[in-house]
């Protein structure tokens, strides 16, 4: 049986609540820290406050028991043996990631220490941060044995956070003092010795068989790193093959049998190789702009992330100029579009090129109808409800008497509609699909004038001009 172990988590978001449920679930003992009270309460309430599966389960299994919530910072301090600092860092202006919330947690932390902790960043920082933590701590007058701090990025998806919390592909921990790194190791003992595996009482959907997680251990500064490596280059392969689909649209090809055919090479992989309207969310653009500027900070030219930023935007240009293509004018067009998140599986809009499109097609003139299964809420606080931007709570809803409709999210769901109801809800039956979420030869079969991406153009009804 792997040891409890008493643990802060300071930040309720994302990263930090599912970090906070997942260790309760790994046996340990978590205090979950948030400065807002309405957060604290929904949250001892049960409501996770975001969409994400299997959240519910785990929260109502450890919620108020293995995993308590606080607006306490001290009182948490005081009592855990390791503090994760899982706050925001919002991307500033200049394109850096903003740490100012990271600083105040750290000099708020520094005030309670009591005897020796363990800091650790959980939040996706630029290199060095561990350095200025260290020193901001020490600056409030904690002398260097009392602490150590270790960087420990997390490398969770939305829409399968907890499974990958679970289920790492690895786990990193960027440690300079072996003591600290023990702490560390003991915390996910039950992931790399395979114990949780064994003794997990399953939570439906969730797998509870896996091998032993592996662990890395590196210095602080090589796990800072890794972290924005490894979403710069996700990025980098996002945009590499949005270009090649770009090519493939030149030529005649099929992106989707290039991405086969490359994937299929081990070295390469067959992951994040869909193309579609660029990469959004509260990662990559913000990763990939303040990696560049790191690089930059310290005189490495990184003009290969200026590309893939460049590419990301360009995609979205594309789409619409695929759109005008499909529909000649835009002005007064009704559109229906299918998809609000910045990826199917979550209610998250932060950078959705979804949203960004349907900014871009109000500019046009266009008039929307949006149905999103999850993101309608939030999206009507970037896109409020107007006569020009209209939300439905259906596909059949916003298909009704549109011009088109496009798909911006690929959202499973979309997979399985009904082709014949949207034939006899459509206006015109097109479809401009941003995702590939539909087999050509079954739309051109089905009568649809359907484009979608790095794909010949399925369009048996009418004349495309190509984008
Ligand atoms: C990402 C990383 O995957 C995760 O490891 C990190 O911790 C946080 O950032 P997330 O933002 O949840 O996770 O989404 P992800 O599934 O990686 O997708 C990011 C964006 O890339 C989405 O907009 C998605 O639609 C897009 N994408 C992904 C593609 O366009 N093509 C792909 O092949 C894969």
């Amino acid at each position: 049986m792997s040891k409890s172990i008493k643990i802060a988590v300071v930040g309720s978001g994302y990263v930090g609540l599912v970090a906070a449920v997942c260790f309760a679930e790994l046996g340990h003992q978590v205090i979950c820290v948030d400065n807002d009270q309405r957060k604290v309460d929904a949250l001892r309430g049960g409501d996770t406050l975001i969409h994400e599966e299997h959240l519910p389960e785990l929260l109502a299994r450890h919620g108020n028991k293995g995993v308590v919530f606080t607006t306490d910072l001290a009182e948490a301090t005081a009592q855990a043996a390791a503090i994760f600092i899982a706050v925001g860092t919002p991307q500033s202006e200049t394109g850096d990631a903003d740490l100012s919330y990271v600083e105040a947690v750290a000099s708020e932390i520094a005030r309670h220490v009591d005897s020796y902790k363990v800091i650790v960043e959980k939040s996706t920082v630029p290199v060095y941060t561990n350095e200025w933590i260290r020193r901001v701590i020490e600056r409030n007058g904690v002398s260097r044995e009392m602490f150590d701090v270790v960087s420990n990025p997390e490398f969770l998806r939305e829409g399968t956070a907890v499974e990958d919390f679970l289920h790492p592909d690895r786990i990193v921990v960027g440690a300079d003092s072996e003591r600290a790194a023990k702490v560390l190791g003991d915390i996910y003992s039950p992931l790399t010795e395979g114990t949780y595996y064994k003794t997990a009482e399953p939570i439906p959907g969730i797998c509870t068989e896996d091998a032993p997680a592996p662990i890395l251990f590196t210095s602080t500064k090589s796990a800072e790193i890794i972290k924005h490596a490894s979403n710069a280059f996700l990025a980098v392969k996002i945009s590499f093959i949005n270009a090649v689909s770009n090519l493939c649209e030149a030529a005649d090809a099929n992106v989707e049998q290039v991405s086969r055919g490359i994937g299929l090479d081990s070295r390469i992989g067959p992951k994040f190789l869909r193309p579609g309207i660029g990469y959004g969310g509260s990662c990559f653009p913000k990763d990939v702009a303040a990696f560049r500027s790191v690089a930059e900070q310290m005189g490495v030219d990184f003009n290969l992330l200026t590309e893939v930023e460049r590419i990301n935007a360009t995609q979205k240009k594309r789409f619409l100029a695929k759109v005008r293509s499909a529909l000649w004018t835009l002005r007064g067009k009704r559109l229906a579009v299918l998809g609000l998140a910045f990826k199917g599986e979550t209610d998250d809009i932060r950078e959705s090129p979804a949203i960004d499109l349907c900014e871009m097609l109000l500019g046009e003139g266009c008039q929307l109808v949006a149905y999103d299964p999850a993101a309608i809420e939030r999206a009507k606080l970037e896109l409020p409800p107007s006569a020009q931007m209209q939300y439905a709570d259906s596909v059949e809803g916003a298909a009704k008497d549109a011009d088109a409709l496009l798909v911006l999210t690929d959202w499973a769901e979309f997979k399985s509609i009904d082709l014949e109801m949207l034939q006899r809800t459509l206006r015109y039956p097109i479809v401009i699909d941003g995702r590939n979420m539909f087999d050509p030869k079954t739309m051109s079969e089905a009568g649809f004038t359907y484009l979608s991406v790095g794909r010949p153009v399925a369009n048996p009804a009418r004349e495309v001009v190509k984008a």
